[in-house]
């Protein structure tokens, strides 16, 4: 099409023709036609979904899927929402608040718990994933009424301000003790480090691990 045919509306003639003889016209209107049809088909309610039998029957349903857990030596059945994280399961459904939420992305460390023995971020992952696990927070480091040595060492090296972060440092303390990795204070800064104080209490933290490696 040239400049002449632009200005000469060329480009539109089509526009005027009468709706009915042009076919990309005829196709809309089947289509709007079509889909008519089946909003109404839609509209129609299913005798299967409309049985009271099936109303009654999701009314018994638990809400969301059955889990099973091992949380600080006690065992706890529960339902949960499969898209909820392991750490609002633990605050909002078993009610330990012990473990903090920060960033919510795993991003600060305070969420920090030992699942079967190992660190994680509990903000990051899906309860539904850990069936049968072994859990421990920091409710259910100490035992027989006796500190753990490491929430010892916390107190004893001032390891501590505000108090947000600690239950995560001290779970993630745990972890990088029984992995082998507080030989020094190095070592400690590196494989802590993904545990965050906004109040800067890191020499009492490091201090901290480190003494709580002598003694365990
Ligand atoms: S709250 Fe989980 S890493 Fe920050
Ligand atoms: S003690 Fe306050 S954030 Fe660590």
């Amino acid at each position: 099409m040239t400049d002449r045919n632009l200005i000469e509306g060329e480009a539109g003639k089509n526009a005027r023709q009468p709706a009915t003889s042009d076919p990309l016209a005829l196709s809309r209107r089947s289509l709007l036609q079509m889909a008519g049809a089946a909003a109404t088909f839609a509209a129609i309610p299913n005798h299967a979904d409309a049985q009271p039998s099936n109303a009654a029957a999701d009314a018994a349903k638990p809400e969301g899927s059955p889990l099973r857990l091992v949380v600080n030596r006690e065992h706890v059945e529960l339902a949960v929402d499969p898209r909820q994280s392991l750490l609002d399961v633990l605050r909002e459904k078993i009610d330990l608040t012990g473990t903090k939420k920060g960033c919510n992305q795993g991003a600060c460390g305070a969420c920090t718990i030992l699942v079967d023995g190992r660190r994680i971020v509990s903000c990051l992952t899906l309860a539904a994933m850990y069936q049968g696990a072994e859990i421990t927070t920091i409710e259910g480091l100490s035992a027989n009424g006796e500190l753990h040595a490491l929430q010892e060492a916390f107190i004893e090296h001032e390891g501590f301000q505000c108090g947000y972060c600690t239950p995560g440092q001290i779970m993630s303390g745990v972890g990088c003790i029984s992995e082998g990795h507080a030989g020094s204070t190095e070592e400690i800064r590196f494989w802590m480090s993904g545990n965050i104080c906004r109040c800067g209490a890191y020499p009492g933290i490091v201090e901290a691990v480190a003494d709580a490696a002598k003694r365990v």
